[in-house]
């Protein structure tokens, strides 16, 4: 029975039963999809979006002509339009029309400790006043950052600071292929790994494979697989195959689950990778670049008690501040890192970029971890997240909605419509046309549920996850609860 929960800093009060989501999500998406009732939805874009929102509109028609999709960032389309935002504070987001919101998608889940907290705020503001953001050139604040790291990762005795998740994810795969010699690299259906190439393969749902991965010569993806969450026998067939076509270099996995746990992994999933790593040569990858700080500060390796050789971290590693990325691991297998003086000798992986390390993102991040252990902030986002998914199952029930919610500490899941939930089987061809029309239909009802939460002033990620963050309070929470309450009587009956 695992011990670790927010009574000694994990953000994760119960792991969740899996069995059990899975049951839920097929009820989900095997009923029609509840949406809005359109009355409510045109409401909410007359009475809110067009009277409320005029500056944003304004810029975004401008936006439109210099802008591809008039948003840069692709967490920033909202339907109808985008709202354009000025403050940030707390827990807490405001328009440039002044309206006001509560903001669950925290920078997309790299402000854990607050949207830009005063503590941090004054240290930046001290350095940016010394040497400004960049030196390309070695700093202190990036050695307290790594100690800092280091001490709580059980997985990391070395640790490279890089520019974003994407980065770290390319340099973690170029690095197993060096240690190891060996060609493939194996990854679950569904996962985010950043928008490199190799990893683009499989994102979304499992079994898309290299649909959708437009741009990209089919060639790139020969020493990729994906296997699907949770079968075990799936990921071992893969890696008995690779024995014979270059071996399998690694194996990455996202502990939580794919896309930020949104296919939740069973909780010794992970710990059967490991062994199936160990049998068959390859390293074990994990991707927290999302459950890094929110498992707790030592990563979800800590919380599973499963240690991975190479780890890579993003997001709240720079404390929502630029330049956050970073690839961390086993002694022998960074030392075959290039750069700098010593390591080992021969096979290199070249990594860089000229921004990262810079002393801005290391000291934000430092400042933000070391905070967030002063004040247990990790617990405490956590048992926000807690707060708010059981107040959406209540108003579930109240509705009785097909709806799931559940958490993982301060990473919150709401389905509504399911579009992600969907597998995609080539075996059984003759059932996709109708699969995906379903799929984008459930797309758009999310989207436009999405809509109806930003006009209740809830800001959430693509209207189907959010984040807490140590700045929230239980009546922020409440707050919310009766303004999802406000859209889910809303909500279309059967
Ligand atoms: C699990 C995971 N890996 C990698 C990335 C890519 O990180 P970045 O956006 O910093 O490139 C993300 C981004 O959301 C992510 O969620």
């Amino acid at each position: 029975m695992n011990q670790k929960n927010q009574t000694n800093g994990y953000g994760i009060s119960e792991y969740h039963d899996t069995a059990k989501l899975y049951e839920k999500f097929d009820r989900l998406i095997n009923t029609p999809a509840r949406a809005l009732r359109p009355e409510a939805l045109t409401r909410y874009l007359e009475e809110y979006f067009d009277k409320k929102c005029p500056k944003s509109k304004a810029l975004y028609n401008r936006a439109k002509a210099y802008i591809p999709g008039a948003v840069q960032h692709n967490q920033a389309f909202n339907y109808p339009f985008p709202l354009a935002f000025s403050r940030a504070w707390e827990a807490f987001l405001e328009d440039i029309d002044g309206n006001q919101y509560i903001d669950f998608l925290q920078g997309g889940g790299s402000t854990l400790l607050g949207s830009n907290p005063k503590p941090v705020l004054e240290k930046v503001k001290a350095l940016l006043d010394e040497c400004g953001p960049v030196t390309c050139l070695f700093h202190e604040y990036e050695v307290k950052l790594a100690e800092f790291i280091i001490e709580r990762f059980p997985g990391i005795d070395m640790i490279r600071l890089l520019g974003s998740g994407t980065e770290a994810d390319m340099g973690a795969i170029r690095l197993a292929r060096v240690v190891t010699g060996k060609k493939n690299i194996v990854k679950l259906g569904a996962g985010f790994h950043g928008w490199s190439d190799q990893l683009s393969y499989a994102q979304r749902v499992p079994g898309l494979g290299r649909m959708e991965c437009h741009g990209i010569p089919r060639n790139i993806f020969k020493y990729i697989q994906e296997a699907f969450p949770n079968d075990i026998r799936s990921m071992e067939r893969i890696l008995k195959r690779n024995r014979f076509r270059g071996g399998t270099a690694a194996v990455i996995i996202e502990p939580l689950g794919p896309e930020s746990g949104t296919r939740p992994l069973d909780y010794d999933y992970p710990r059967k990778v490991r062994e199936l790593c160990d049998r068959y040569g390859a390293l074990l990858i994990f991707d927290e670049v999302v459950t890094g700080f929110r498992t707790c500060l030592g990563g979800a390796q800590d919380y599973f008690g499963v240690i991975p050789d190479l780890t890579v971290l993003g997001k709240v590693i720079a404390g929502g501040y630029p330049a956050a990325g970073a690839l961390g691991g086993k002694r022998e297998h960074m030392e075959r890192l290039a750069g700098g003086l010593g390591g080992k000798k021969g096979k290199k992986a070249h990594v860089g970029g000229t921004l990262a390390a810079n002393p801005l993102s290391a000291a934000a991040g430092y400042y933000t971890l070391k905070e967030l252990e002063k004040n247990d902030g990790v617990a405490r986002a956590g048992r926000l997240g807690d707060r708010l998914t059981l107040g959406l199952k209540q108003l579930i029930s109240k509705y009785r909605l097909p709806y799931v919610a559940y958490n993982q500490g301060s990473m919150v899941h709401l389905e509504t419509a399911g579009p992600v939930l969907f597998d995609i089987n080539l075996k059984r061809f003759w059932e996709l046309p109708k699969k995906v029309k379903e799929l984008y239909h459930r797309k758009d009802v999310m989207v436009k549920m999405g809509a109806a939460f930003m006009a209740e002033g809830l800001v959430t990620v693509g209207g189907s996850r959010m984040f807490t963050n140590a700045a929230f309070t239980e009546e922020i929470i409440d707050d919310a609860l009766v303004r999802f309450d406000r859209v889910f009587r809303n909500v279309q009956n059967v």
